[in-house]
């Protein structure tokens, strides 16, 4: 059977990420793709707990690396029950956040180290690229505004400073430079729509052609 397609969206907060996946998911669903549609950390049910842990607002005395190692540890039960069979089984998944969030917030933001945050992920993603990586771009001052005028309950890992949110950014920057054939950096201070249009443009050039169909 042929192999799916593996897409990740990253972005720092306020980049507007959950509207693209699901304004994407539902293009591909009307393209007919077989998709599967997931997020970190979490997407399994261990995975979910683990979200819980790094989330709660209680655990404000958290080390970085526990941090590193709960994300890593959340990936590496979904690589292995959600991702990995998806794509063996031919279909597109679509994961919001992965292993590139690891670096650019654990790596860049916490100040632990890029090599070093790849390096502990390795036996999570288990060889497990993905052939396509969205990164919608807002600066930090735009997705501050952005994440303050959210309804979103705020959770621990919304309490940061400015500047471990511009570490963040700049890790991503930095990450897509060194990737270009992976990585499409997309404007994400534009609307909804123009957004979502390029999003498409970029997923649509690069998908594998459907059984029996042509691209339009
Ligand atoms: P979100 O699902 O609302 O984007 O929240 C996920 C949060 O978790 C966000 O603050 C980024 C953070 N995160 C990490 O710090 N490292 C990771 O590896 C992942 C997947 C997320």
């Amino acid at each position: 059977m042929k192999r799916g397609f593996f897409i990740t969206i990253e972005g720092g907060e306020g980049a507007g990420k959950s509207i693209q996946v699901e304004i994407l998911a539902s293009h591909l669903r009307e393209e007919g793709y077989p998709i599967v549609v997931t997020r970190e950390p979490g997407g399994t049910r261990i995975g979910e707990q683990i979200r819980a842990i790094t989330h709660n607002q209680e655990n404000v005395d958290m080390e970085s690396t526990t941090e590193a190692y709960l994300m890593a540890a959340a990936r590496a039960q979904h690589v292995a029950q959600i991702i990995e069979p998806a794509i063996a089984s031919g279909k597109i998944v679509l994961c919001d956040r992965y292993v590139d969030s690891s670096i650019a917030y654990q790596g860049y933001g916490r100040k632990l180290g890029a090599d070093t945050i790849a390096g502990l992920n390795a036996l999570a993603i288990n060889g497990a690229k993905p052939d396509l990586t969205l990164l919608l771009s807002v600066t930090p001052e735009v997705g501050n505004k952005r994440r303050t005028k959210s309804a979103k309950t705020k959770d621990r890992l919304d309490l940061q400073q400015h500047d471990f949110y511009s570490r963040v950014h700049d890790g991503y920057l930095a990450l897509a430079k060194k990737d270009p054939n992976r990585y499409v950096v997309i404007d994400a201070e534009k609307s909804i729509v123009q957004v979502a249009q390029t999003i498409w443009d970029e997923v649509h050039t690069r998908l594998p052609a459907r059984n029996g169909k042509t691209k339009t």
